[in-house]
């Protein structure tokens, strides 16, 4: 991976689903960074304090406020933008909320994706689709291994199951209409569990510990012994845009599911992940809380990558002591004054200087 990718966008007019969200928000502003037109398609920002608000993103690129449910309104800002490029993050995107709220959670993530690859279908501009399920889109079972792109899709909670359905839906639009459209490609992509700063989402646990440390009060662990793939907010996001651009290039060669996810090395549980973030922010404890009450959630999950390792020469950059400075030192800085702005750009900065190594 190299230069390539980062001069690729340039002037490219890029559609994001889910710009005001978490990672959303990020790859807006790596892509401006990159020198890109952007569009964005999502509900508001919920949090005053969220990371579109902090970076005034809105001011750096098309934001429409729509709701992806509403396919008159998807196809109506497709239609105006006319996107080259579409990565398609927009999700009810937290398994604890699917449980509270599994129709709402299918209605988004299968009836809304549905919308997309219908406005995908009417948009004629488009060469290049990235679409965003999830590493819990594989029927888990508990294995020690990496689930491969072609293992059995499932999902117990509604989360992972719209997920899953997301992934089906992506591979009938993809055999019936995409792949028959000359010069368009699509990939769906499953990444891990993404921390960074500016996520201030409720039941994820960098979150929960920050909102803990920066009050003083001890940090409440449930299931201290569930292991994921953590992986920096910038891994994925550079997976995404360099598939982006070999879809582009390749439409045929790089169609398809792809993996991204991290090394082994950051396959570690939520208690050890809860540890580090104490250990870096300098202060702060931890009490373990189960409740015999709480929902069922996998135990252990991690990604096989060889596919985007041998194929895209993708590979993580940041191992998982990096990922976990990056992400606390973000909060400690913007607490102590410093801009979000600033304090992702120079993430982005950072990274892209490892992308060359
Ligand atoms: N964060 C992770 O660890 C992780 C891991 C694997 C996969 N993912 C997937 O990556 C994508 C982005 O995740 P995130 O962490 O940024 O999530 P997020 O919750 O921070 O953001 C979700 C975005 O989707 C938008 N959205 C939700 N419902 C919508 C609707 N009905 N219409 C229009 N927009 C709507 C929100 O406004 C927001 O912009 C999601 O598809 C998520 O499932 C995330």
């Amino acid at each position: 991976m190299g230069v390539s990718f980062l001069d690729f966008y340039k002037g490219k007019r890029v559609l994001v689903t889910g710009d005001t969200g978490f990672k959303g928000s990020w790859l807006c502003l790596w892509l401006r960074e990159l020198g890109a037109e952007v569009a964005g398609f999502a509900l508001p920002p919920g949090r005053e304090d969220d990371h579109y608000n902090l970076l005034k993103l809105g001011d750096m690129i098309r934001h429409v406020s729509g709701d992806i449910r509403d396919l008159d309104s998807l196809e109506a800002a497709f239609g105006d933008f006319k996107p080259e490029i579409l990565f398609h993050l927009a999700a009810q995107s937290i398994v604890r909320v699917s449980y509270d709220s599994p129709k709402e959670t299918f209605d988004t993530n299968v009836g809304g994706s549905v919308n997309v690859l219908e406005a995908v279908r009417v948009t004629p501009s488009l060469r290049s689709v990235v679409y965003v399920t999830s590493d819990k889109c594989y029927r888990n079972n508990e294995w020690l291994w990496g689930y491969r792109e072609n293992d059995v899709l499932g999902g117990h909670d509604p989360y992972s199951a719209s997920k899953a359905a997301a992934e089906l839906i992506f591979s009938s639009y993809m055999d019936s209409f995409i792949s028959r459209r000359d010069g368009l490609g699509a990939a769906s992509v499953r990444a891990g569990n993404v921390i960074g700063g500016g996520d201030w989402s409720p039941a994820r646990i960098v979150p929960d510990c920050i909102r803990a440390l920066r009050e003083g009060r001890p940090i409440e662990i449930r299931n201290p012994h569930s292991t994921r793939p953590w992986q920096h907010v910038l891994e994925p996001l550079a997976g995404y845009l360099l598939l982006g651009a070999r879809l582009y290039e390749d439409p045929k060669a790089f169609s398809g599911a792809w993996n991204f996810g991290p090394d082994d090395d950051a396959v570690r549980t939520v208690g050890e992940l809860a540890e580090k973030i104490v250990g870096r922010w300098g202060a702060g404890s931890l009490r373990i809380s189960p409740s015999a009450h709480a929902p069922h959630e996998a135990r252990l999950l991690r990604l096989n990558c060889d596919k985007a390792r041998s194929l895209l020469k993708w590979r993580p950059r940041w191992d998982f002591t990096t990922a976990v400075n990056e992400t606390v030192d973000w909060y400690k800085e913007v607490s102590s004054g410093v801009t979000a702005l600033a304090a992702s750009r120079a993430r982005i900065k950072d990274y892209t200087e490892v992308l060359n190594d």
